[in-house]
């Protein structure tokens, strides 16, 4: 086994994947740390019963890996890492122990590695982990923190959509009289609606909380759509932001948009997708590169700028530019925009080390 997940590492060129076990409080721990050519490595730390020890490892290498190119191309001093808990996400007794424990764990890796709330995990949780490890961010805005990351996520997906949409309708940056679609209307989904609505774009939303598309029909003047219907709703834009994987070869075919740009992560079942997208006249905005809003969020923190919110909106405005760099380079390069995205974001990596190393 240790054999295999070695040779995984060092075909996927992970720097490190560490394990920890201290069954005294419940926790089984793997912080996966991909890349810090630019920086330590920033990543959310998942709490989640995967099915196997297998897909655990899977989840937080592949996430790691996604966070280092989505940094990079974000232009921030970061490297990409993650870190996942094996343990039940709903459990509520020892959960203090368990973080304040996932805390030395932290500082086992001296800083190479810095987590914040993900998937399963809370800000109260990452308050546990600050009382025995500093490498740690998005935690209590009362204390510091960088808070709710969701509001600057939305901006830059907006910015994307305004990218996208000029190079394919022509018709400028503004994204009024586009219809767009938004698949889950949660922390991130029900901030980009009201941008959307603010620009005079169309809006059709949907989720599986019957409470949050009431709140946006109401509040936004929206279109309520079922979350089966969402994929036929006539539209230019289809905005994934709820789960990932939702783009497949069974709602490809359905969707009506020209653009594909959203906040969820992994977006596309697998590459054997992206020759479909193409053919389908579809332009896909690379998740990695148009959802790092967040991630900037949080290194305003872990880079001592605190709620610095000037230096976090001219890092989030770039989102624009950055988006429209991906898409250029992809007509240019005759290649798939995902694809195109990754080797950009290794070319700054590559950059980066070139400058170090000489
Ligand atoms: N929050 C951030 O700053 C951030 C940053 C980067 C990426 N993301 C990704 O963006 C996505 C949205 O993040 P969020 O913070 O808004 O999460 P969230 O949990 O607040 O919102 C997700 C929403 O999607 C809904 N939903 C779930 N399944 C659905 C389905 N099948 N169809 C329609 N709606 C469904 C949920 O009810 C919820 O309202 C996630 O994939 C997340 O990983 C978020």
């Amino acid at each position: 086994m240790a054999g295999s997940i070695l040779a995984e590492i060092e075909a996927r060129g992970h720097e490190q994947v560490v394990f920890f076990n201290y069954p005294e409080v419940g926790l089984r721990a793997i912080i996966s740390i991909h890349n810090t050519v630019l920086g330590p490595a920033l990543g959310g730390c998942r709490m989640r019963l995967y099915p196997t020890e297998a897909a655990a490892i899977e989840d937080v290498m592949r996430l790691s890996e996604g966070m280092t190119y989505k940094s990079a191309l974000a232009g921030l001093p970061l490297g990409g890492g993650k870190a996942c808990i094996i343990a039940d996400p709903k459990m509520t007794t020892g959960r203090e122990a368990l973080f304040k424990k996932f805390g030395e764990c932290l500082n086992n890796v001296m800083g190479r590695y810095i987590t914040a709330e993900d998937m399963g995990t809370s800000v109260a949780d990452m308050m546990y982990v600050k009382q025995t490890s500093t490498h740690v961010v998005g935690t209590d805005p009362k204390l510091g923190g960088a808070g709710d990351p969701s509001p600057w996520t939305a901006k830059g997906v907006f910015f994307a959509m305004q990218a996208a949409s000029e190079r394919v309708f022509g018709s400028g940056r503004s994204l009024r009289g586009k219809r767009v679609s938004v698949q889950g209307i949660g922390n991130v989904g029900m901030h980009l609606v009201e941008h959307l609505a603010h620009e005079g774009a169309i809006v059709t939303v949907c989720d599986t909380q019957q409470s949050a598309v009431d709140e946006a029909v109401k509040k936004f003047g929206v279109t309520a759509s079922t979350i089966e219907n969402i994929y036929e709703a006539p539209c230019d834009i289809f905005a994934p932001c709820a789960i990932g994987q939702t783009i497949n070869k069974i709602t490809l075919p359905r969707l009506k948009a020209k653009i594909i740009a959203g906040a969820a992560n992994n977006q596309l079942s697998d590459p054997s997708i992206y020759s479909l997208i193409a053919e389908q006249g579809v332009l896909y905005c690379p998740d990695f590169a148009i959802n790092s809003g967040g991630v900037i969020c949080v290194c305003a923190e872990a880079t001592g700028r605190g709620t610095d919110t000037a230096w976090i909106q001219s890092k989030v405005d770039a989102i624009y530019d950055t988006t429209g760099r991906v898409l250029d380079e992809s007509k240019r390069r005759g290649k798939f925009t995902e694809a195109v995205a990754v080797e950009l974001a290794k070319e700054i990596i590559q950059a980066a080390k070139s400058r170090k190393d000489s």
